[in-house]
């Protein structure tokens, strides 16, 4: 009887799962941003959730969980439900997290299902609108001379302008004093007031800045010039071809989301890097979607667990401590 009555409760649960699953989503998903409102991420993010809440039937709500160069956010979404609602849109600080901080509350990989690759977006050194440099040459004679004065604004530890700070500083042979925000929002507000000097930041941020004259910008990150920027020599013109970064960003559910989630999360984005609203704004933003065949989930996986080990390499050679 014992037996039978298990049987019969473990049944109904199986087809109340799939229910749920087959009717997914029936309510708002929340996508978890781990990084400020207006920020890079966040106009990545609001720009998927607009286009895929189109594709699901459903609002797709972005959430901006700060702190921490996004392991707070990591943290939330690895521990909710894996009901497919709570959903993270996170970039390359995913798998740089691993190397910089001691104790992770989370696995980058283990904790996540992938959901697919978004976009590779290139970052460019900028400076305050008055910083007495007139091209990158300048820029690095003047921040040798002035190592100890000048201010690098970054994200926090495990950000892309953390990195990238690092990477310039490595390139040019400096140590600055690096001066860390919420997300480079609110760092960009800083560097607009003059209270910060320099800034290695996505083109998803700078590009308005840098067209209205607002921001200096001495190079882009990436091996070809943008249509966006057609001035901005790259780093590799200006002499520094090791210095080149994108900053790669994906979609993540928690361990244990269905493959009915999964899939249907993964179609919504797969539409949304074809949504021309999408495509257009990317472009105007100095970026583009990444090729299909880089949106699925097993190329995801597979990318994240190379950057985890490719960073912790670098990071190692370069002596750099976790927190
Ligand atoms: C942000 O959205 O603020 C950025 O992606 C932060 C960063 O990683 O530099």
């Amino acid at each position: 009887m014992k037996t039978l009555l298990r049987c019969a409760l473990a049944a109904a649960a199986l087809a109340a799962g799939t229910a749920g699953a087959q009717n997914y989503p029936s309510r708002p998903v929340t996508m978890v941003i781990p990084f400020a409102a207006g920020g890079p991420t966040d106009v990545v993010g609001r720009l998927l959730a607009q286009s895929m809440s189109k594709t699901l039937g459903q609002q797709v709500i972005v959430e901006n969980t700060v702190g921490a160069g996004g392991t707070i956010a990591a943290t939330r979404v690895a521990r909710a439900a894996p009901d497919g609602y709570t959903i993270l849109l996170h970039h390359i600080g995913h798998s740089t997290a691993p190397s910089l901080y001691r104790k992770l509350p989370y696995d980058a990989l283990a904790s996540f299902e992938t959901l697919g690759l978004v976009t590779d977006v290139p970052m460019t050194v900028v400076a305050k609108g008055n910083f007495p440099a007139k091209d990158f040459g300048d820029l690095v004679k003047n921040v040798k001379a002035n190592q100890e004065k000048i201010n690098l604004a970054n994200a926090g530890t495990g950000s892309a302008s953390h990195l990238c700070g690092l990477l310039l500083q490595d390139a040019i042979g400096v140590k600055v004093t690096s001066v860390p925000y919420k997300g480079t929002a609110p760092a960009m507000n800083d560097l607009l007031g003059g209270q910060v000097d320099i800034m290695c930041d996505q083109t998803t941020n700078t590009t308005s800045y840098i067209k209205s004259g607002k921001i200096k910008a001495y190079a882009v990150t990436t091996p070809k010039r943008l249509a966006v920027l057609p001035d901005l020599p790259t780093t590799r013109e200006a002499g520094l071809p090791a210095f080149e970064v994108a900053v790669w960003h994906g979609l993540y559910a928690p361990k244990g989301a269905s493959n009915e989630v999964v899939s249907k999360m993964n179609h919504a984005l797969k539409v949304a890097l074809k949504d021309p609203i999408v495509i257009d704004r990317f472009a105007g933003l100095g970026t583009e979607p990444v090729a299909e065949s880089r949106a699925t989930p097993e190329v995801h996986k597979q990318y994240l667990s190379a950057e985890i080990g490719k960073w912790k390499s670098v990071m190692e050679k370069a002596g750099v401590q976790p927190e």
